[in-house]
């Protein structure tokens, strides 16, 4: 398994026989490694709404011929825009080629900003992901919630991704939290030091979650990780 960070909250998952992209904001992205036309992948995610997690999504799935997985208002905005997806909804699961998704909570936001205004484009979501025998969390952009133990006592996380930046999501000592909440084998820190106002250091989140036993990894940007 090989999950490579491509800035914010996107990551590339290479399961052997299935491509997964999750959250592609890489065009306007300061921090993006890879320009949206040359990813390839089999199914993106997205967590929600906003331009920084729906980014080049419609683009990549229509050019890879990649189905798009999200909520219901994502997922049906995504296919009217010409693009493949699939909805779900919070608490369902679905069984995939390359193994299973599930939908979590999220405390956020999801308007899509338009020309007109916003978007209405449902709830935010978290991502458990179960594929080659591991579970992969993508908590999407959240504050902490106490769920997150119930998350963690029902499912065996192998790598939980827990954004870290403050501001718009947990900060810090938050996300140090979530991972004594979620007991994963390992967590990496996302959304920070894209923008300014998420200017927090995966360091000193690395150091704080360190002690709840967890291995903290900070993937560098473009790097990967393989479990
Ligand atoms: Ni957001
Ligand atoms: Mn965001």
């Amino acid at each position: 398994m090989k999950l490579t960070y491509l800035s914010h909250s996107c990551f590339l998952l290479e399961t052997g026989t299935h491509r997964l992209l999750i959250d592609p904001f890489l065009s306007g992205n300061p921090k993006a490694p890879v320009k949206p036309e040359a990813v390839k992948c089999d199914f993106i995610l997205i967590s929600h709404g906003h331009g920084d997690h729906v980014g080049d999504a419609v683009a990549i799935a229509k050019r890879n011929n990649a189905t798009v997985i999200s909520n219901y208002e994502i997922a049906t905005y995504c296919s009217k825009q010409g693009a493949k997806a699939h909805a779900m909804h919070i608490g369902g699961g679905h069984d995939f080629p390359f193994g299973r998704v599930k939908l979590t909570i999220a405390h956020h936001g999801s308007g899509y900003q338009t020309e007109d205004g916003f978007l209405y484009l449902g709830n935010p979501v978290g991502f458990l992901i179960t594929t080659g025998g591991k579970t992969i969390y993508h908590a999407g952009d959240t504050g902490l919630f106490m769920d997150m133990q119930l998350i963690g006592q029902m499912n065996r996380i192998d790598v939980a991704l827990l954004p870290i930046g403050d501001n718009f999501t947990m900060g810090i000592d938050d996300a140090a939290k979530a991972v004594e909440f979620l007991k994963p084998q390992v967590a990496i820190p996302m959304h920070y030091k894209t923008f300014d106002v998420i200017d927090a250091d995966p360091h000193e989140f690395a150091r704080k979650a360190s002690a709840t036993g967890a291995r903290i990894e900070v993937v560098d940007i473009g790097k990967s990780f393989e479990f």
